[in-house]
């Protein structure tokens, strides 16, 4: 039906004669000429018709925004006048001589006009029309170019692409599962996976090496911007490699695809201990864009006479820190610092202390601050030898649980980062390595919960291990890009006893343990290589490479925040047949 699309004509086509299919953008009637817009995938150009055309001019006043078109037309340059470099085809127009209605349309809901800003709701109730918007076909774009990439430079790594099931048992993630009852096994549900994991597990215990899928994953848990109760992984495991292979090849990997797509070098990809990432930036995925770090200062604080720090220094699950803005003294107004400390309130901390540094050679009156009286000269002057403090600074303080002073003062530094704009470059990469095995669960009865997962090997033996829990390292990574976790992986457990012992540690039983992974310890058992992986957000890393606001902006038919899709009204009611069926009861109210 056409020759070209619309939005790749350029000076180049002059003077064909070419047939263009898409849908009206916008028509304007100008002096009894009319100019239609008419869009498809590639983009807009400029039809042309005047009432030397006849019927087809008749045709072109009669035309609405959205209708569906088929023009014929010869590719002619614009007048001086009416060429518009904003657009890629702003050059050229084509002069139509021939036009086809091929559909009509009612008028949208929502201007699809990239310039207005519509509410997401209403974009995701009408996602067909929200998607026939440039920035939306954009993403959809960048999406299939990416995955073919990724497909491509995996496959001349060797890498296999394998299916994994999605009826299955649950795969411990960490979040709840979506279930699906069955009908011929009454009272039995199958559980979506929440990852690939143990399957992928299984596959280098069969033999096949080095495995990747574009894996769609599972997790029924509160969702934010960057997270989706649906979405995709691009999963990788590799058989006799150690955590430095895997690095290395997520690593290219995503360098590479930063180079095809956007034409970034991001350069080698630093990597940062868990605990030196907590101790700087009260954050396991931090921005390194931003130039700010937390101080460590609680031994200097046991002794003051301000319970607020002095607490929390006595405490070993206790912090206190300062966060340093150079210039922030005149910068950052008293209503702003008011603003910081609501904000920080929303992380529990009780308050946001803080100096003004208006002269520190003068330790008795060049620091303006509600707290500096509580504080010795002595401890005045270490603090601000320690937090590198010059004149013009502000030092905020943050004191109270370790947890909560990471969170609040780590959320403080990335929010100073954009309000102050204090970015220093626009993509900072890293890898976080050395976390813990476990963390506290927080149960009453202080047992533990895995960090990465249940699978993941620790850096100690098994001695070792069961001797101090909470001390031990795990052969655990993050990919952090931006102050996003695009993904993580570990070198895994290949031995059926140390999986024992985490699975103790863990709190889980030995019938349970066999009730719920007993295939892959019996697949352990026999003759498991040493093997270990990694699954990359494939939507967080779109979210970023597309500079979106968030990754519902890259999944073509996202959930909302509520975990509905509005276009097709799911979840939805089912029948009591179909209840019947598949062996379940409505719950009385
Ligand atoms: P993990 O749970 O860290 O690891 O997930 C890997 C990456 O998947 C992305 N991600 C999400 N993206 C969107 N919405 C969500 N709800 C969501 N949850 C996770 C993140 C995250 O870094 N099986 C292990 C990987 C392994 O060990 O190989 C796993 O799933 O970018
Ligand atoms: P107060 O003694 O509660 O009036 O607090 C004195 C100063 O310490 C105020 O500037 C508070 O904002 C600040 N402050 C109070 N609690 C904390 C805390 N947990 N961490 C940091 N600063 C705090």
């Amino acid at each position: 039906m056409r020759t070209d699309y619309c939005g790749t004509l350029t000076a180049a086509d002059m003077d064909r004669e070419v047939q263009l299919c898409g849908w009206v953008d916008r028509r304007r009637d100008h002096g009894g000429v009319i100019f239609i817009d008419l869009r498809d995938r590639e983009g807009i150009v400029q039809l042309v018709f005047d009432p030397d055309g006849g019927e087809h001019f008749q045709l072109a006043e009669k035309v609405r925004p959205e209708y569906v078109l088929r023009a014929t037309g010869k590719v002619r340059a614009r007048t001086a006048a009416t060429v518009n470099p904003a657009m890629p085809t702003g050059e050229i127009e084509v002069f139509g001589s021939n036009l086809e209605i091929l559909n009509t349309a009612e008028t949208p809901p929502f201007q699809l006009d990239e310039h207005t800003t519509v509410s997401e709701e209403v974009r995701l109730k009408d996602r067909f029309l929200d998607l026939r918007r440039e920035p939306m076909q954009r993403n959809l774009r960048l999406r299939a170019r990416a995955t073919a990439a990724l497909r491509r430079h995996l496959e001349e790594q060797g890498f296999l692409d394998i299916e994994t099931p999605l009826l299955t048992r649950a795969t411990p993630e960490g979040a709840r599962d979506y279930l699906v009852p069955s009908r011929t096994w009454a009272g039995q549900f199958f559980a979506l996976p929440q990852s690939p994991q143990l399957f992928k597990q299984l596959l280098m215990v069969a033999g096949c090496d080095r495995y990747y899928q574009i894996a769609r994953c599972f997790r029924d848990e509160d969702l934010r911007a960057d997270r989706q109760p649906e979405f995709t992984q691009l999963d990788i495991e590799a058989s006799f490699v150690d955590e430095q292979n895997i690095m290395a090849i997520a690593e290219t990997t995503v360098r590479q695809l930063f180079a095809d797509l956007l034409d970034v070098d991001l350069g080698d990809f630093p990597r940062l201990s868990h605990a030196a990432a907590m101790a700087r930036f009260g954050t396991d995925r931090p921005d390194l864009r931003i130039p700010l770090e937390l101080v460590d200062l609680g031994d200097l604080m046991q002794a003051v006479d301000f319970q607020v720090f002095a607490g929390p220094a006595q405490d070993p699950a206790g912090r206190v820190a300062t966060l340093r803005i150079p210039g922030g003294a005149a910068k950052i107004t008293r209503k702003q610092i008011d603003d910081y400390t609501d904000f920080v309130g929303n992380y529990g901390a009780k308050g946001l202390a803080y100096i003004k540094c208006n002269d520190i050679a003068d330790l008795a009156g060049g620091l303006q601050s509600p707290i500096v009286k509580f504080l010795p000269i002595e401890v005045r002057r270490v603090l601000l030898e320690r937090a590198n403090a010059a004149n013009g600074d502000l030092l905020f303080f943050g004191a109270g649980a370790a947890r909560m002073v990471n969170e609040s003062l780590g959320a403080l530094r990335v929010k100073l980062g954009q309000d102050l704009n204090l970015y220093t470059c626009k993509w900072a990469p890293l890898w976080v390595v050395d976390f813990p095995m476990f963390e506290r669960s927080g149960d009453k009865n202080g047992g533990w919960n895995a960090m990465h997962h249940p699978f993941t090997a620790p850096a100690v033996g098994i001695d070792e291990l069961r001797a101090a829990p909470g001390q031990a390292l795990s052969r655990a990574y993050d990919m952090v890009l931006n102050g996003t976790e695009l993904g993580g992986g570990s070198i895994r457990i290949h031995d059926s006893a140390m999986q024992r012992a985490v699975f103790e540690i863990l709190g889980i039983s030995e019938a349970e343990a066999n009730e719920k992974f007993g295939f892959l310890l019996r697949a352990l058992r026999y003759g498991a290589p040493p093997h270990g992986g990694l699954a990359l957000g494939l939507d967080r890393l779109l979210m970023l490479m597309a500079a979106a606001p968030s990754i519902r902006d890259l999944i073509a038919f996202p959930k909302t925040q509520s975990a509905q899709c509005l276009l097709t009204d799911a979840p939805g009611a089912v029948t009591d047949a179909q209840l019947r069926d598949l062996h379940l009861r409505r719950r009385q109210a």
